[in-house]
């Protein structure tokens, strides 16, 4: 490769952008690949964690080891702070081994700085599928501010003088040569008294296993990271997998029990009606661990030189650029974080939302393709504005989904709420959705059964995940053949299914003003009056089911659709009329059975149809009796154009309003 100055810059300033481009919002990272959950990782993982506590103490505040044979081994690695009781260590551990089963549902990689209950002591718990020990290990960072800020009557630029001079002392108590009969070789602890505030306290710790440089860096950085994102906050903290920052104005982590307080430095002369020094009281800030953070930058210089370069270099040199970042440095944050993607990158990768790159529209906005500056392609769905969601409710909402993490689901790889837009980020699905194949007279050919059959076993996966495994239970509410994708082996992959709890958060209620669905895939108590279950969704699978059977739109089936149209012919006792005739070739058995199965989801009595689990375990057996189907819903006599959702839900506020 030819070397050039400007071009290493822009790399630089590239790879900036995309790491500060992201967001961290769990209370635990999580990084990583993905395993799957039943994997003897999670076994060997959770066996590991069952004795953390007790090896911890027996070990003197550190201990590390790994469990497994590759590639399932886990290495894990966990400390207590320095002066520790052993009851509120071993408690501390419990709760973060917790941290990490709950909220790293199947990440390779984890970490979490907790605390006891009683805030007595901070602990460390960090998991991952290679050997972290002795690594000086950076990313994720993960900040916790504290939601108050410093009183606009303080002078900050003399608060900022002390508060730098307390953190070079602290970083040089943590990082201070030990015996090396010590154990949790760095840790600073410090009190100290400033001119404006009587009590401001500051901890660092660092992984035993590191150098005394490294854990210099480590810390070096939390304070960095901390100045340009929260500075002014009273009190918060940075976590990193190798170190711990955290300062407040009230004592915490028992940590300042034999630390004596430094004084102030003397007093510049005050005015007269300076403002009266508030204390802070123990408490205050209590629960702000627990808020949702926000690690978002993009500097504006930043930006420029990265504009700027890219314009010249982009082109030319974007293989170069993607090996790059393709490196280690960017492995541990390769897209695996909740992302939150800066407007601006998002119009640069879908040229300013241009309509060549605008791959469909929907009820809940337009799609556009983009390429964001690594190579990789994204669909972008922008909303329709007006969702009446706020700001933190949408994060919050988009944080949870990005959670969501199965093979057949289109895989949500952040948002980008600004201005009043509101964005979200899915990877791009190669192949078009399930419509352009099933409905097309060429491409039909290209689905043989066994490519049906994988393709609808698959939606019921995803489905099953959506309903009943993932921590969300989620009701898709809009199923059709065009919201599922193929990718480029043809695994079917569910889209679309957050947009329907985007927009409404009472999830659980039985029954919905606002119906947003596709009118012949929708069930009848949905159509009719509101009401969602995961029933409703049973509903709208057994139509697709019947579609990728006959190759033909429910809609075709004019005057009556597809389902009533099965259904007579299955009383007529010649189910086999409706199969597609390219399938004509195959196991008529199976296809029958399929077609009764069919039949069972889209029965008018919702509690008779079946659940997922029940679907996938009828797929699979060959000698489960599956029991005769009931007569379908019939939804109405005229079906609509696909694609009509919008219009579905005017229907039925008219409906509702008469
Ligand atoms: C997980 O594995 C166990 C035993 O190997 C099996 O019984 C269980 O059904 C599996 N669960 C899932 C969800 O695959
Ligand atoms: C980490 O674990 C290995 C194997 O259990 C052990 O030999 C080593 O001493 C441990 N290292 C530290 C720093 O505790
Ligand atoms: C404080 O001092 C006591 C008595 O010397 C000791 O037992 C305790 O561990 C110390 N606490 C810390 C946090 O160092
Ligand atoms: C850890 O997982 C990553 C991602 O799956 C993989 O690339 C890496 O090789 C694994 N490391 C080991 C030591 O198994
Ligand atoms: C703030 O403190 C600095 C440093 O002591 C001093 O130079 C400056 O005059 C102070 N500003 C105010 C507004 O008091
Ligand atoms: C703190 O240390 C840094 C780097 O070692 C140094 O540049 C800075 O001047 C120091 N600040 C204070 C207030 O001592
Ligand atoms: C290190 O600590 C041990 C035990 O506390 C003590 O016996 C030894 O003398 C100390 N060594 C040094 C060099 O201070």
């Amino acid at each position: 490769m030819r070397k050039c100055p400007a071009l290493m810059i822009f790399l630089a300033s590239s790879l900036l952008l995309v790491l500060q481009t992201l967001e961290v919002v769990n209370a635990v990272g999580c990084a990583g690949s993905f395993f799957n959950a039943n994997s003897s990782y999670v076994q060997n993982r959770d066996s590991l964690f069952s004795t953390l506590a007790d090896k911890v103490i027996a070990n003197s505040g550190f201990y590390n080891a790994s469990l497994g044979k590759s590639p399932n081994r886990v290495h894990v690695l966990v400390l207590c702070a320095r002066g520790y009781d052993q009851q509120a260590c071993m408690n501390c551990v419990e709760s973060a081994t917790k941290g990490i089963q709950s909220n790293c549902l199947n990440r390779m990689d984890s970490f979490t700085w907790d605390k006891d209950v009683e805030d007595h002591v901070s602990c460390l718990v960090r998991s991952s599928n290679h050997s972290t020990l002795g690594n000086l290990e950076l990313r994720p960072a993960i900040i916790y501010p504290s939601p108050l800020s410093i009183e606009s009557s303080k002078n900050m630029t003399l608060f900022e003088q002390e508060w730098d001079a307390m953190v070079n002392r602290t970083v040089e108590t943590a990082t201070e040569a030990q015996n090396s009969s010590v154990v949790l070789k760095y840790y600073g602890a410090e009190r100290a008294e400033f001119t404006e505030f009587p009590n401001v306290y500051m901890l660092m710790q660092c992984t035993p296993d590191i150098t005394s440089q490294d854990c210099k860096s480590c810390l070096r950085e939390c304070v960095a990271l901390w100045k340009t994102q929260f500075w002014g906050r009273q009190g918060g903290e940075v976590n990193r997998p190798s170190c711990f920052f955290r300062w407040d104005p009230y004592a915490f982590h028992g940590a300042f029990d034999n630390v004596t307080r430094v004084p102030a430095p003397p007093r510049p002369p005050i005015p007269e009606n300076g403002s009266p020094i508030t204390t802070v009281k123990k408490g205050r800030s209590i629960g702000y661990r627990g808020i949702i953070v926000i690690i978002a930058v993009l500097t504006f210089i930043n930006l420029l030189v990265f504009i700027g370069f890219i314009k010249l270099y982009a082109r030319r040199r974007r293989s170069n650029y993607r090996t790059h970042l393709g490196s280690a440095e960017y492995s541990d944050s390769d897209g695996q974080f909740m992302l939150r993607f800066d407007l601006g990158m998002i119009s640069m990768a879908t040229d300013d939302f241009s309509t060549e790159n605008k791959l469909g529209q929907g009820g809940f906005g337009t799609v556009h393709k983009g390429t964001l500056p690594n190579g990789q392609e994204i669909a972008v769905k922008r909303l329709t504005k007006g969702s009446g969601q706020g700001d933190t409710e949408f994060k919050n909402e988009v944080s949870l989904l990005t959670r969501l993490q199965h093979r057949n689901l289109v895989k949500l790889l952040g948002f980008c709420s600004e201005a009043d837009e509101e964005i979200l980020v899915y990877e791009l699905v190669p192949n078009s959705s399930l419509d352009h194949f099933i409905f097309d007279e060429d491409k039909r050919s290209l689905l043989t059964w066994d490519v049906r059959f994988r393709i609808i076993e698959g939606i019921a996966r995803g489905l099953l995940y959506l309903h009943e495994d993932s921590q969300l239970k989620i009701i898709h509410r809009d199923l059709k053949a065009s919201n599922i994708l193929l990718d480029a082996e043809m695994n079917p992959k569910v889209a679309d299914f957050g947009t329907a709890r985007l927009f409404d958060t009472d999830e659980t209620r039985a029954e919905t003003r606002r119906i947003a669905g596709t009118r012949g895939y929708m069930a009848p108590e949905y159509l009719n009056h509101g009401q969602i279950s995961a029933k409703s969704d049973v509903y709208s699978f057994g139509v697709m089911l019947l579609e990728m059977i006959s190759g033909e739109r429910n809609n075709s089936f004019e005057g009556e659709g597809l389902a009533a149209y099965a259904w007579k012919r299955w009383v007529e006792g010649k189910p086999e009329v409706i199969i597609d005739p390219l399938l004509v070739e195959d196991p008529i058995n199976e296809i029958i059975k399929l077609i009764q199965i069919g039949l069972l989801c889209v029965q008018e009595n919702a509690a008779k149809r079946p659940t997922m689990s029940l679907v996938i375990v009828w797929f699979g057996s060959e000698t489960i009796t599956i029991p005769l189907p009931n007569a379908p819903a019939f939804t109405g006599s005229h079906f609509q154009s696909e694609n009509d959702s919008m219009s579905v839900s005017n229907i039925f506020t008219e409906l509702s309003s008469r």
